[in-house]
């Protein structure tokens, strides 16, 4: 067996990095390399972890891929049957259909994955594709950017490796298995039973494939680093690029940069002529680039430029790869923190997992953007992707939007595959201006206060020193802090201020930068008020010990000029942890917005101090039926210098804000209406009002954006709102919601931020394998007829079929078999389709008597019947197969002995959901045809709302099922 996943440091394979690169569609004219987006039009079967009957067979074959190359068996063989599995499109999370459980996993969220659920934790992928003759001679390569977790990859049945970690892009060399001119099958195996992460983690394909295809001689994946130095107004910009040369002779060729500005104007060139590379050999080349006043990536202003590699052999482009380039310097200083182009910057940041309402993981492109813009909008600056290294277009929007990254890798270690993981994401991830620091690992706690620690972290730093020299490292440290990692990380990350005495240790290790990589929020569910913590729901007050939350750790670290700044964690809420509670709550509530995104109050806070805008926020709501009279703690928000609170149109009095503080009345509860006015130098700057509001009565639908592109890619993000009938939000509503929609777009989630919910969040379509058993046979001279097929099995005649392989039969003669298939549970709707195989020569075929197919040729692909149900009968139903008995053709042919499947489809139930505390979040998919989506939402006593979106046509991406066989 030979392992073949390719490490970046061997680095045979080529693709591009950058955002732009994926949208360059092929042109054979221009086009010298090929990035396909390789998502759509997946098979999806859930498979079993302990049992091999259940798990397709794979691996049980006499000979398998380990002992044969190209014997992949049972779902890995390209032969396999998968038409009885469901379609699905990726980016796909499994878990997040799953249902929850009191004995599943706290830290996945209470989904029925993992050790505990053997049938629900493994997933087996299959896609076919084509790949055309002229495609021969090129280096083909297929990448996974993430697979949650543990994955096998087959083509055509070879084995091309295994990737353990749920975090890692991995890429594999794909050229030689290819059938050029032909159909191709991959085929991904995927085991979730073990966890990576104490936090929800989801299973399966969750972030996108992709298809290299380049010339022999090429820009090596991942194969250019770009870094800028300032001199005054100008800059210079070093260029690496390591080219590969996978002929075997050696290759003359010219190296050409071209920086192209955001306007796709030419700023600058350089060429490096008359390089030669003998074959086989990878070799790294040094270009240094000056550009004047170059506008600076910041992010207020995340200007981007590209640039252009092009490799020529005689004066003929080979290859041309992009990269992304943000003109960007970064510094991290122990006593004045952190520096981007020069100037001070305050880390404001937020730690987040990669998990939203409705999706799970799986999160498309424009999903990604629309967290990032929800985190902007409170003047977040920075992201923490704890604890894992991020999917490549969070970081593309990152880029894009001007958002700081702090890029974490999983685990810490020294070791060939701890050092493997961690080249591996950074030669990914370097070239991204938007990452300004990386970290090494989180709270590993057998090391981080101690020798091993700081030993580890030493050897760490000092590798991936050698990958990237232009960012500092840090490791987030939970305690301990002299003694372990904290000795040695060139940046300390501090999680969480109660852990330690910061100031201590910054006199201890005066050369050492600091940063708050983790501190406590002020955490607690969307729109409540008390505590219920029998139903899993926590009031956002601050929680033991005194003084932790929003407030006192954000005034702890804007004191401090030599810490760079902090991460709150989290961001958003996350499934999973839903510490300090546990079942029913399902979902972690440490967010400042929940898991749909919507804001909870404390996001007005940091927007107040984080944010440039005026703002003003009064908590909490004024719907507090049975209350009147008594006392209400009344909290504004606000980063005005004076605030007065009315209700009913009576003044409760004016009152200074301090700096970074908020501002409480003890107001006596009456229906009505409350305002918060906000002053800045005795001028009104900013009004608030909440009122009581009635009975809910309507349903009201906002999407992000109703313009999308019809690209099968594109998403809206809708909020559903349930208003009284003055159009005021009710915000302890909880109507169950029914959503259909109509047009070119689909649904791919629903949510509302409740932590406690264990409605489902997905809906949909199930597609069950039943398998034909019980063969047995009889010969006949004539066929009897169909009344015949319908006898009991013990009938005298019949004997067990196949018992050793095809066996030979009197070719005079007529071979009847028959099996059955047990029908659990259908109605009329569920569609039942039986997959035959052939079995015998001019095959008939009959299901409980009824003739579905006659004269059927020997081999025939396409013996698909789809079954009346009428016909079918819950329990055991029978299959006959009658014609003549198979004569081998060759010595070596291999006789058919399975008579195929049957799949039994339903389509998904209606799409619904509750709203929580007023709101609920509905996530809209595009398909590729464009045309007006009409989304609907009805619930019993509200006014009903429809949404139009737009789906317009766009240059959607290549993809591999563009291809055709030339
Ligand atoms: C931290 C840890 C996070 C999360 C958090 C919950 O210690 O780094 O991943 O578990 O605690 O409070």
């Amino acid at each position: 067996m030979i392992k073949r996943k390719i490490s970046i440091s061997l680095v045979f394979i080529f693709c591009i990095v950058s955002a732009f690169s994926q949208s360059e569609k092929s042109n054979p004219t221009t086009q010298v390399r090929d990035r396909l987006l390789m998502d759509f039009g997946w098979r999806f079967a859930l498979g079993n972890a302990t049992d091999y009957s259940k798990d397709f067979t794979a691996e049980t074959g006499y000979f398998t891929y380990f002992a044969k190359t190209g014997y992949g068996d049972g779902a890995a063989a390209v032969q396999f049957e998968d038409r009885t599995w469901r379609e699905v499109d990726l980016p796909h999370d499994w878990a997040v259909e799953l249902p929850f459980s009191a004995s599943a996993s706290h830290s996945h969220g209470y989904h029925t994955i993992g050790w505990r659920y053997p049938e629900n934790s493994i997933g087996w992928y299959r896609k076919k594709f084509t790949i055309p003759v002229s495609d021969n001679g090129r280096k083909i390569s297929i990448q996974f950017d993430g697979i949650q977790r543990n994955s096998k990859v087959w083509i055509n049945g070879f084995y091309v490796g295994n990737e353990p970690s749920g975090y890692a892009s991995s890429v594999y060399d794909i050229t030689d298995y290819l059938n050029y001119g032909g159909e191709n099958t991959v085929a991904v195996r995927v085991d979730a039973s073990v966890e990576e992460g104490w936090y929800y983690e989801g299973a399966g394909i969750y972030r996108h494939v992709w298809m290299n295809k380049t010339d022999r001689l090429h820009v090596s994946q991942y194969g250019t680093f770009v870094t800028s130095e300032l001199n005054g107004e100008n800059a210079e910009l070093t260029i690496r690029t390591d080219v590969e040369n996978q002929y075997a002779k050696s290759a003359a060729f010219t190296i050409e940069q071209t920086l192209i500005d955001a306007d796709n104007r030419q700023v600058i060139s350089n060429k490096l002529e008359k390089r030669t590379l003998n074959g086989n050999l990878q070799k790294t080349f040094y270009q240094k680039i000056k550009v004047d006043k170059p506008i600076l990536w910041s992010f207020e202003i995340p200007y981007l430029y590209k640039l252009k590699t092009c490799i020529s052999v005689e004066g003929k482009i080979i290859d041309t790869y992009f990269t992304n380039v943000g003109v960007r310097t970064v510094r991290f200083d122990p006593d004045s923190g952190f520096f981007l182009n020069g100037k001070s910057v305050k880390i404001k940041g937020t730690n987040n997992h990669q998990d939203h309402a409705g999706v799970g993981t799986a999160i498309p492109d424009a999903l990604q953007e629309f967290r990032v813009k929800k985190l902007k909008e409170m003047g977040d600056n920075a992201i923490r992707t704890s604890h894992n290294p991020a999917t490549p277009e969070l970081l593309d929007v990152c880029d894009r939007l001007g958002m700081l990254v702090l890029e974490e890798n999983r685990l810490m270690g020294i070791d060939k595959e701890h050092f493997d993981l961690l080249e591996r994401f950074m030669l990914r991830d370097r070239n991204h201006p938007s990452i300004i620091l990386w970290s090494l690992g989180n709270e590993e706690w057998a090391i981080e206060s101690n020798e091993k620690g700081a030993r580890i972290t030493k050897t760490m730093q000092e590798f991936a020193q050698k990958i990237d020299s232009s960012r500092a490292f840090t490791v987030a440290v939970s305690g301990g802090w002299d003694n372990g990692s904290g000795k040695t990380a060139q940046v300390m990350g501090y999680n969480y201020i109660v852990q330690g005495d910061i100031d201590e240790h910054h006199k201890k290790f005066p050369w050492q930068c600091g940063i708050g990589t983790e501190e406590s929020n002020t955490i607690g569910t969307r729109g409540v008020y008390s505590d219920d913590i029998n139903n899993g729901r926590m009031a956002a007050t601050n929680r033991m010990p005194e003084n932790v939350g929003t407030e006192s750790g954000w005034k702890f670290y804007a004191e401090r000029p030599f810490l760079s700044g902090l991460f709150f964690w989290t961001g958003f809420d996350y499934r999973g942890e839903a510490n300090p509670l546990s079942w029913p709550a399902v979902n972690s509530e440490f967010g400042i917005v929940d898991l749909c995104g919507f804001p909870k109050d404390i996001f007005y806070y940091l927007k107040s101090w984080w944010g440039t805008k005026p703002v003003i926020h009064i908590m909490p709501h004024w719907n507090w039926n049975g209350s009147e009279g008594k006392n209400i703690k009344v909290t504004v928000y606000s980063n005005a210098d004076e605030v007065e609170l009315i209700l009913n149109k009576k003044s409760l009095g004016k009152k200074l804000m301090d700096k970074y503080g908020h501002l409480e009345w003890d107001v006596t509860y009456n229906p009505g209406s409350l305002v918060a006015k906000g002053f800045v130098k005795g001028k009104l700057t900013v009004t608030e009002q909440i009122e009581t509001s009635d009975a809910p009565a309507k349903i009201v639908l906002t999407a992000d954006r109703t313009q999308l592109k019809a690209d099968g890619e594109d998403v809206a993000v809708v909020n559903v709102q349930v208003n009284d009938l003055k159009d005021r939000l009710v915000p302890t509503a909880d109507n169950e919601i029914e959503f259909t929609i109509q047009g070119p777009g689909k649904i791919i989630g629903v949510g509302n931020g409740d932590p406690a919910s264990h409605d489902p969040e997905q809906y949909v379509d199930t597609s069950d394998r039943m398998n034909i058993s019980d063969l047995s046979y009889q010969l006949c001279d004539t066929f009897p007829g169909s009344k015949m097929i319908t006898l009991n099995n013990n009938d005298s005649l019949w004997s067990k079929a196949f018992i050793k392989g095809y066996g030979e039969y009197d070719a005079g003669k007529n071979i009847i078999l028959m099996g059955t298939f047990n029908l659990v549970d259908f109605t009329d709707k569920t569609i039942i389709t039986l997959y035959a195989k052939s079995m015998v020569d001019n095959q008939s075929v009959y299901v409980n008597g009824i003739i579905i197919g006659k004269g059927l040729k020997r081999n025939d692909p396409n013996q698909v019947f789809i079954l009346d149900s009428k016909s079918l009968h819950k329990g055991k139903n029978r299959v006959v197969f009658e014609g003549k008995p198979f004569v081998k053709k060759t010595e070596y042919e291999e006789l058919n002995t399975d008579p195929g499947t049957i799949k039994v489809y339903n389509s998904a139930p209606q799409w619904k959901r509750k709203a929580f505390n007023g709101l609920a979040q509905i996530i809209v998919k595009t398909l590729k045809n464009k045309g007006e989506i009409s989304l609907t939402a009805n619930s019993s006593g509200l006014a009903t709302a429809i949404l139009k979106i737009n789906s317009t046509n766009a240059n959607s991406r290549s993809t591999t099922d563009d291809i055709k066989k030339k």
